[in-house]
């Protein structure tokens, strides 16, 4: 089989999905969009389409889309995008239709859900991706591609031909052996950056600013390589201060998605992300009091 001929169904349509979506339609290649309930996909009629920017002037591009209430064929592959703290919840409205053992790519923030997943269903092939595409929705069924990225794809045998079958457009995605690495890198610097723009209500570049917080941001950053040293794997986060200083400059205008999910009254992915890396350190026997401090204040905002 061609590796184009996968069929994708892509939860989650928010702006990377929708980004997935459109570069996959216009290229005719085969992904539907999966929306919650009937309501949202009536919605989605009356905007005929989702309107993408994608490097030129906005078009209206008319997606299929189906909603998670109607039956329809069984899914063979499905791309996750939704926020980690929606995945279970999003998953079960489609639980009927995914096949006995049907890959599933996670394509979100944060650490967890693989885990969650496959308590429910041990069957799913469940692959991993990280990737550093901007995009935005600047309104439902609405994206803007603004900024070209990369994307790693990896967690199984097959992570070639999803790598291959999902780079549609300049989305470039590859397989990796590592994509633990990969993953552990991302979480490390949206435990560092995101937690602090929430409670301080400020874009990533203020917190240079702000001598407590960018205290405490040394101190997230102290505490994850202390993790990786009591890991044994002190390489894996080489590099780390340097990088995450390197991403609050250039994205200092940015307000986290953290801080946007607490602006508009969304659950934040907290859970999934220093709470994540703070059950891993506890279940080594290992405390971040930093990290943890943060993960309570995150919690008390929600
Ligand atoms: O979650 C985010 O907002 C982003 O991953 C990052 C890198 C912190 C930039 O805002």
């Amino acid at each position: 089989m061609h590796t184009h001929e996968l069929h994708w169904s892509i939860l989650g349509a928010g702006a990377i999905g929708t980004l997935w979506a459109s570069y996959a339609f216009k290229q005719g290649r085969s992904a539907a969009l999966l929306l919650r309930d009937n309501a949202r996909l009536e919605d989605y009629r009356r905007a005929r389409g989702i309107l993408a920017t994608l490097g030129g002037s906005a078009e209206l591009l008319p997606l299929p889309a189906q909603s998670c209430e109607e039956d329809g064929a069984p899914i063979d592959h499905l791309l996750l995008t939704t926020k980690a703290p929606d995945s279970l919840k999003a998953l079960s409205r489609i639980d009927h239709r995914l096949s006995r053992g049907a890959t599933v790519v996670l394509l979100q923030n944060g650490l967890g859900v693989r885990e969650e997943l496959l308590q429910r269903r041990p069957d799913l092939h469940c692959y991993q991706a990280v990737t550093t595409e901007g995009a935005y929705r600047p309104a439902p069924f609405q994206v803007v591609h603004a900024g070209r990225g990369q994307t790693l794809l990896g967690g199984g045998p097959n992570a070639d031909v999803l790598a291959n079958s999902l780079s549609v457009g300049p989305l470039d995605v590859s397989a990796t052996e590592d994509i633990d690495a990969a993953l552990w890198r991302k979480l490390a610097v949206n435990c560092a950056i995101n937690p602090l723009t929430a409670l301080y209500r400020c874009r990533n570049g203020e917190l240079l600013d702000n001598p407590l917080a960018l205290q405490q941001l040394h101190q997230v950053i102290d505490e994850i390589l202390e993790l990786g040293e009591y890991m044994g794997q002190p390489a894996r986060f080489d590099g780390l201060r340097e990088q995450v200083l390197a991403v609050v400059r250039g994205t200092a205008l940015n307000r986290s998605s953290m801080l946007q999910d607490i602006e508009n009254g969304r659950p934040s992915e907290i859970d999934y992300i220093t709470g994540y890396l703070c059950r891993y350190a506890s279940d080594v026997g290992l405390t971040l009091d930093t990290n943890q401090q943060l993960l309570e204040q995150v919690r008390a905002l929600s």
